[in-house]
This record gives structure tokens, C-alpha cells and sequence, in this order.
């Protein structure tokens, strides 16, 4: 009997979901089965009533929603005109990735999988809830799920028990370097330029300035950016974000390359070994020095696949011993000593291992390293205001980020210094009438979406605006503190405060919406005002809703059922939103 080919579909934010994904594919090569990984959105998911064993692995963000790269999938997903029934053929598993600190926990995964079985889809084994906040990682979950995975495949395919699976060093890289010479590194360029690879190019933006919003003196060093776009055909709105690829610091690609023994202006070429496809952000032909700067993720904390695939290529006996063993279930706390808990990079560990590194071959990198995930970044000014300093127009981007963060920047001749971005709409929706009044909690950066909302509305002749703010000190991190001030005097701000450490005991956001009861009450109930949550602090936005139960208890005499239903129905209605990010 054929072997079955298997579909391995991943939803993914930063990378996790699919660096599982390719390790289910790994570990299905081995079992010699034909096998696709895709990003749900680059599926076609009318061919899903074809498929005959799919595992899913899908993250879940912040707020319960997919990640960027399933949101067309779930879209079509959801559509109440899908046949029940339609999926029969299809046998399914459906891997998580969450964090069960986050209230919505791995909900994606969960209704995806539900509505799988909803459309007559076979189920092969409950649905994998894997969890950040385990003591050891969401590998803890993963690896058991996925041994009854295959335990279920092997039932349903017993074939697949004739054939020897190849062992992980048999396992051919899933693409091959060819490295270029001489005249052929220019006929390749040629090649290329008339064959552009590029999908798409993000916009190289001025950097205008860059400026702490911190004290000095405060540990703290935040930072708001302004890039120029006037000559991009960029436009945003409140809430939106823009993104930024970090890249390699220059002296971590050297280190690498002096790690591997390779040299970093050497030219080559890729091919995929099997019907993977060359990922189009990587020019043809390629520099080792581009490909490790600007796609290789090294500095992040390595997981558990990292060491199996090296202790694969391994020869020195003591690094292969070490390497099994923070391969192998037994050695996942070891590993996690090393590894998680000081926050190793990859770059380190590969420090550590350096016979190893010295005779890795080239064709394992893009295995071994996820590539770098572009970071979003909340943008906090207004296209449709007129700042002081840009008189004469040209048009602005504001935001905040940190200082430890390193874009992917290039300076030109003059000195300018140029980030390639590029704007993703945001979830934030703010009213479009004028007289809706908005409420927004934004504690530290999380006020930066609201600065942007603020400059629009004022500049729409939006009036009422009521701002929460929390930071640490008044005198440390209080951003943007003398705009917001001369919008209060001016009457276009209601201004609440809550500085955390300026006194013995904690003064939060919460407290203050407390305090503020009668006014919220009269806000939310009298002239159906909108409320928003944004920022970093995880246990910010469950406290503040907390608060406003309580409010409505209060204010309202509800019960406690009363005023869940309350908060319910706003958050349904669209008039309870909030985005946070860790
Ligand atoms: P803290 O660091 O003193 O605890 C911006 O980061 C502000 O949010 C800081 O003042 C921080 O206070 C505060 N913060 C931290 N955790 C919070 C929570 N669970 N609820 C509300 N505010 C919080």
C-alpha cells in the first residue's frame, strides 16, 4: 500500500508553531513519507476536501486571535455555507501553542479543532495544548503528543511499520548550498536581476530621530522613534502597527563565521532537496554575510530540536554525549538550566560546542535556525495631525520601542540612517462618531497606540477623550507627560494617573478606574463611550476588567452575573477592546 502523504499546515506569530511544524515534517521524512509544511494563508484551502491526513499546529496571540499568517484560512474556515461533511475524508491532529497566562488559552487550537469535527473531519487524537509557562517549555506537552501522533499513524497505516526509519543522520538537509566562484557569482547576479525574487520590499525609511522618553536615570531606556514616509505610499490609522525585521549585530555574524570556519563574502546558491521552496526573501545568489545577518535567527534562546539536529552531525564524542542528552527527555531539565532559564543564545551554545560547529555543514542552517520573525511595534502619532516640527509636511511616523532592540538599519553616505518597514493594520477600532467618547487604559508603551488616537481625534474635532495612565515614577517614565498636560489645560484630555512606585504601596491603572467610578458609569452608560486596554503587563488587562465589574456592581447595583453580562456584551459590541503584547 502507497504511503500516505502528509499536509503539515502551521498558523504562526513569532516563529514557534512553525519551527514545530517543520519538526513534525522532520520527523516524517524519516518515516519516508511525501510531505508538504505550509503557512495556512499559502495553502489553498479549497483542496482541503482532497487531503486525506493533515496535522495542524496553529499559535494563538494575545487577544484569542490567529496569527497573521491563517487569518484568510480562518476566515474561509468560518464560513456558515461550508457543507457539514465536506472534510470526511480528511484525518486530522491539531497542535497548540499557547501560554495559560493569557486567558484565552491555545484558543485558536481549540476551535480549530472543533470546527474540524464539525465539518466531518476524522479526529486522530485529542488536541495538543502545549504551554509556555510549563516548567519545561511547551516541549513538555509536544513530545508525548506527538509519540500518540505517530503511534496513530502507524495503526491507520501499517505499512509504515515495513519500512526502517531513516535515522536522524541519514535525514538530508532540506536544502543544499552551492557555492559560487569567480565569474559565476556576476552571471548569477545577472540571472537574477532578471528573475526578481523579492516578494515584496519593505519601505527604507529616514530615521528623523530617535529619542529616550526615560530619565536618564531610569533603568529603563525607551525610546520613540520618527521615520520619514513621504515618499512611500504608507497610510495608517489609531491602533495600527508598524514592523521591523531585527538582524544579526555585525560582531555576532563574524563571531559565527569564525565559528563555522566560513567566510562571510562567499557567494552561494540554494536548492531545495525536496518540494520545499527557496524562501523568496533570500536573494539568488546569496553572501554568508547577508544570509546570517538578515535571516538566521542566532540569538535566540535554541530549542530542543536544535540539539537533536546537531547531535546528529556531531563527531567529537564528548559534544555528541552532551548534545544526546539535552536531546533526550531525561535531559530536558539540564537543558533548561542551560539553555532557558540564563537566556543562552544559540550563537552561545554553539560557542560551547565548537568541534561540533567547525565541521557543521552549510546545508543544515536553515534547519537548524528559524528565521528571524519581523516585530511589530505600536505607532503612536497620527497621519492626520500637523506636528510643530514638520511644518512643511512631510509626513511622519511615531512610535516606541526599546533600546536593546536592533533593526535592520543602513546608513547611507550622507549618515542617514534608513530602516526598512513597513504598517500592518492594527485591532484597535475607534468610534466614528464624534460625540462617542473613548476611554483608554494604557499603562507604560501601552499608551502608545493611544497617542496616535488622541493626535487623530483632536485633529477629527473629537472631543471627548479620557486617558489612564500608569507608570513607574512621575518623574522617571512619565512619557509624553507635558503633551498630555497641555491637552488637559486645553480641554481636549481628561488626564488620570497612577505612578506605581512613588509611594509604599502599588498605585495601578486599576485603582484609579476604581476611584473613578460614577464617571465611568455616566461615560459607559449615559453616552455609550467606547474602552480600551493596551499595553505589556500581562495581569494589566484581566485587573482592569476586574475593576470595571466592580464599577458596574457599584454604580449600577448589578449582581456579579449582571455585570459579566455587561462586560460581555460591550466586548462583543466591539465597545470593550484591548491588545497587549509581551
Ligand atoms: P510595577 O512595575 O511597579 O509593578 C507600566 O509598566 C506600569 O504598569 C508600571 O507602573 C507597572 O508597575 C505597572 N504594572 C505592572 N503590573 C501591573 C498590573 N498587573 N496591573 C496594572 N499595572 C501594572
Amino acid at each position: 500500500m502507497p504511503l500516505p502523504p502528509l499536509l503539515v499546515l502551521y498558523g504562526s506569530q513569532t516563529g514557534t508553531a512553525q519551527d514545530s511544524a517543520q519538526r513534525i515534517a522532520r520527523q516524517a521524512h524519516r518515516r519516508h513519507l511525501h510531505v508538504r509544511v505550509l503557512p495556512l494563508d499559502d495553502y489553498d484551502v479549497a483542496n482541503l476536501i482532497t487531503e486525506t491526513l493533515v496535522v495542524f499546529v496553529c499559535s494563538t496571540t494575545g487577544q484569542g486571535d490567529p496569527p497573521d499568517n491563517m487569518k484568510n484560512f480562518w476566515r474561509f474556515l468560518f464560513k456558515k455555507s461550508l457543507p457539514v461533511g465536506s472534510l470526511s475524508l480528511l484525518d486530522f491532529a491539531v497542535l497548540g501553542l499557547g501560554d495559560s497566562s493569557y486567558p484565552k488559552f491555545n484558543f485558536v487550537a481549540k476551535k480549530l479543532h472543533k470546527r474540524l469535527l464539525q465539518l466531518g473531519a476524522n479526529i486522530l487524537l485529542p488536541v495538543g495544548l502545549a504551554d509556555d509557562q510549563h516548567d519545561l517549555g511547551s516541549d513538555a506537552v509536544i513530545d508525548p503528543w506527538l509519540s500518540s501522533f505517530w503511534a496513530k499513524v502507524n495503526i491507520l497505516h501499517p505499512s509504515l511499520l515495513d519500512v526502517r526509519p531513516l535515522r536522524d543522520d541519514e535525514l538530508p538537509p532540506t536544502f543544499t548550498f552551492h557555492f559560487l566562484y569567480g565569474d559565476e557569482v556576476e552571471v548569477k547576479t545577472e540571472e537574477r536581476r532578471l528573475h526578481p525574487v523579492e516578494p515584496s520590499v519593505p519601505f527604507p525609511a529616514r530615521m528623523l530621530f530617535n529619542r529616550r522618553v526615560t530619565e536618564k536615570s531610569h533603568f529603563q531606556d525607551v525610546r520613540l522613534f520618527e521615520f520619514d514616509i513621504a515618499q512611500s505610499n504608507i497610510a495608517f490609522t489609531a491602533g495600527d502597527v508598524v514592523m521591523m525585521r531585527p538582524c544579526n549585530a555585525a560582531e555576532d555574524v563574524e563571531q559565527f563565521c569564525q565559528l563555522l570556519r566560513v567566510e562571510p563574502e562567499a557567494s552561494f546558491t540554494l536548492q531545495a532537496t525536496n518540494n520545499c521552496t527557496v524562501p523568496a526573501r533570500l536573494p539568488q545568489p546569496c553572501t554568508v554575510r547577508h544570509l546570517v545577518e538578515t535571516y538566521l535567527d542566532i540569538s535566540a534562546v535554541p530549542r530542543r530540536s536544535f540539539f537533536e539536529l546537531l547531535s546528529t552531525v556531531a563527531t567529537n564524542e564528548l559534544e555528541r554525549e552532551k548534545l544526546l542528552e539535552f536531546s533526550s527527555a531525561a535531559g530536558q531539565d539540564e537543558l533548561h538550566s542551560y539553555c532557558n532559564r540564563p537566556r543562552r543564545t544559540a550563537l552561545e551554545v554553539l560557542a560551547d560546542f565548537p568541534h561540533t560547529t567547525a565541521e557543521l555543514k552549510m546545508d543544515y542552517l536553515l534547519d537548524l535556525f528559524p528565521e528571524i520573525q519581523p516585530r511589530s511595534f505600536s505607532i503612536a502619532s497620527s497621519l492626520q495631525v500637523r506636528l510643530p516640527s514638520s511644518q512643511l509636511s512631510p509626513v511622519k511616523v511615531r512610535e516606541t520601542l526599546f533600546h536593546n532592540m536592533c533593526v535592520c538599519v543602513c546608513v547611507c553616505a550622507s549618515g542617514d540612517v534608513f530602516v526598512p518597514l513597513w504598517v500592518k493594520k492594527g485591532s484597535l477600532r475607534f468610534p466614528t462618531e464624534k460625540e462617542t467618547p473613548v476611554v483608554m487604559v494604557g499603562p507604560g508603551t501601552g499608551v502608545a497606540p493611544f497617542r496616535s488616537a488622541i493626535q487623530e481625534r483632536i485633529a477629527q474635532g473629537k472631543m471627548a477623550n479620557v486617558l489612564f495612565f500608569g507608570c513607574r515614577s512621575e518623574s522617571k517614565d512619565f512619557y509624553f507627560r507635558s503633551e498630555w498636560e497641555e491637552l488637559k489645560t486645553a480641554g481636549l484630555l481628561r488626564l488620570f494617573t497612577a505612578f506605581s512606585r512613588d509611594q509604599e504601596e502599588k498605585s495601578y491603572v486599576q485603582h484609579r478606574v476604581r476611584d473613578n467610578a460614577e464617571l465611568l458609569w455616566d461615560l459607559i452608560t449615559h453616552k455609550n463611550a467606547c474602552f480600551y486596554i493596551a499595553g505589556n503587563a500581562k495581569q494589566m488587562p484581566s485587573s482592569v476588567c476586574d475593576a470595571l465589574r466592580e464599577v458596574f456592581q457599584q454604580q449600577g447595583r448589578l449582581s456579579a452575573e449582571q455585570a459579566e453580562q455587561m462586560l460581555v456584551t460591550m466586548e462583543r459590541t466591539g465597545r470593550l477592546q484591548n491588545e497587549t503584547w509581551s
